[in-house]
């Protein structure tokens, strides 16, 4: 057979191929499974996508509790925390966001949309008591704000029975709580919301935690007070003069 014949021949099989719409289709099927395969594939093997950075902790129980008061009012559908490396972004906002920062979020929060800011560095920004004010009524600090007011937050006491066994499903997801962590939760949940000052068994566990005393017993910590230590804590966890000394960024 010469060579020119059995390229004809593969024409006349090919063509076979295209006057068949089913046959057509599962040849398109075929090669883009492969084509997803050899994309997909690879993850599996890799130990992991994001890289590891210094400072990076799981939620404390009272943060944690804020993270879900944040996913249950839907403040991601006004909110980004995804601060991208364009000169704009990282001039209002910090530094741009590192996967890691949100590697234990779970869902992650990045969003899609801002009507307000990007929050993914709100920590430290504002007082705790700037926050209690503008949850409750944002127009009271920021008269033109059109974010709608949660004046029920802190109204609503906190129950933190079941913050273990969230911590637990979180742990099988991947996220390092440790047993001791999760046995912990309750007594580290009263030890950051209910005190002045963070015990050295929390800041073992929960390294930077910031204690703070919502003012008053135990029994009146709020959904609002868990909401603002989480927001207090978002980009705070890595302290990127290490890194951008060496990287000689900006
Ligand atoms: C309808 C859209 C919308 C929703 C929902 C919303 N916000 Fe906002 N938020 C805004 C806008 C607009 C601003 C800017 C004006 C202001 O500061 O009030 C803002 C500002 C903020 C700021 C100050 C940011 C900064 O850097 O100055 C924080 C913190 C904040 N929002 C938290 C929240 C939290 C927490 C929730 C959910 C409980 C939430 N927002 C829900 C629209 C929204």
């Amino acid at each position: 057979m010469t060579s020119a014949s059995s390229g004809r021949s593969l024409w006349v099989r090919h063509q076979t191929l295209e006057k068949n719409s089913i046959l057509l289709l599962i040849g398109i099927l075929i090669a883009i499974s492969f084509g997803g395969l050899v994309e997909v594939l690879p993850l599996f093997y890799l130990k992991s996508t994001i890289e590891k950075v210094d400072g990076v902790r799981p939620y404390s129980p009272l943060e944690l509790t804020g993270f879900n008061i944040y996913v249950r009012e839907g403040c991601y559908l006004c909110h980004s925390q995804m601060i991208r490396p364009l000169r704009d972004e990282v001039e209002r906002y910090g530094h741009y966001s590192l996967a890691a920062e949100s590697m234990y979020d779970h869902p992650f929060q990045w969003g899609s949309k801002r009507n307000g800011p990007d929050l993914a560095r709100v920590g430290g920004k504002y007082s705790d008591d700037w926050h209690r004010d503008h949850l409750r009524n944002p127009r009271a600090v920021v008269p033109a704000s059109i974010m709608p007011g949660y004046p029920w937050l802190e109204k609503t006491p906190l129950d933190p029975t079941h913050v273990a066994e969230h911590m637990s499903t979180l742990a099988l997801t991947g996220v390092p709580y440790t047993k001791e962590m999760i046995d912990n939760a309750v007594a580290d949940f009263w030890a950051q919301g209910g005190s002045d000052e963070a015990s050295p068994d929390l800041l073992k566990r929960y390294p930077k935690a910031i204690a703070r005393d919502a003012g008053g017993d135990k029994q009146q910590l709020t959904e609002a007070d868990a909401l603002i230590a989480y927001l207090q804590r978002l980009g705070t966890q890595v302290d990127f003069k290490l890194y951008d000394d060496k990287a000689n960024i900006r």
